[in-house]
């Protein structure tokens, strides 16, 4: 018996994932159901929902702590993208408001933020597909926020999930990333709530 051999979810990202899957599940479903791809400007209410979850976290993008850790931070916000989207598709910024977190916010909430927001990306593929294929947009124009980036969204998800896991914290600070990350997931849901209205209210299977 080799008992070198890691536990597969002893990873924080695979944690993470495990922690949220039932929320993401409910959130792509929610996006889905929308019919964001029925038009641009349901398009638009989706990529406004975007706006307000990046706005909550731009601050992290110029944290020096977070920056020490997490590889080509910088590069990886993508709150200018989502404006420039939004302008493509002939749509207002949402009324200015300030961002969730701040400078003060403890490290282990702003990773289980950023997370959600890195995460997110690979999903962003199979989304920038069909805002290309059914809405005619692209990585220069309304969907450069979805784009994936050059190295490939895979490999930039590795290096991200690679800086997550190598963090070193206590267990309590495990518990808090991980509620950051549900924090994040529960602030997308109600901007695409807010920005998405489906009549008829909650539908089946929603987790309040
Ligand atoms: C803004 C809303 C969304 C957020 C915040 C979000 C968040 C995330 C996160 C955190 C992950 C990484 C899971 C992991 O640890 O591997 C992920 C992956 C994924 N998401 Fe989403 N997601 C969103 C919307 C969607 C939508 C609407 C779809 C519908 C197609 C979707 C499809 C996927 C898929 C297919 C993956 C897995 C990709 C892979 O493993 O290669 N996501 N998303």
């Amino acid at each position: 018996m080799n008992e070198t051999i890691a536990d597969p979810i002893s990873a924080r990202s695979l944690r993470l994932k495990a922690a949220t899957h039932d929320i993401h599940d409910v959130l792509d479903k929610r996006v889905m159901n929308a019919d964001v791809f029925g038009s641009r400007d349901r398009f638009a209410g989706f990529v406004r929902a975007q706006y307000r979850f990046h706005r909550d976290i731009d601050m992290l993008y110029g944290s020096a702590v977070v920056a020490a850790l997490i590889p080509e931070l910088a590069e990886r916000r993508r709150l200018p993208k989502i404006a420039d989207d939004l302008s493509d598709l002939g749509k207002q910024l949402p009324t200015a408001a300030p961002g969730r977190l701040d400078t003060d916010t403890p490290l282990p909430v702003a990773l289980g933020w950023l997370y959600v927001a890195e995460g997110s990306n690979l999903g962003g593929a199979v989304l920038f597909k069909l805002a290309r294929e059914k809405l005619g947009l692209d990585r220069d124009f309304g969907a450069r926020h979805l784009a994936a980036h050059s190295e490939g969204a895979a490999r930039h998800w590795r290096q991200f999930t690679a800086a997550l896991d190598a963090v070193q914290l206590t267990p309590a600070q495990e518990d808090e990333v991980v509620l950051g990350a549900e924090d994040a997931f529960r602030a997308v849901r109600s901007y695409v709530e807010e920005e998405l209205p489906v009549s008829g209210g909650r539908m089946d299977g929603d987790v309040p």
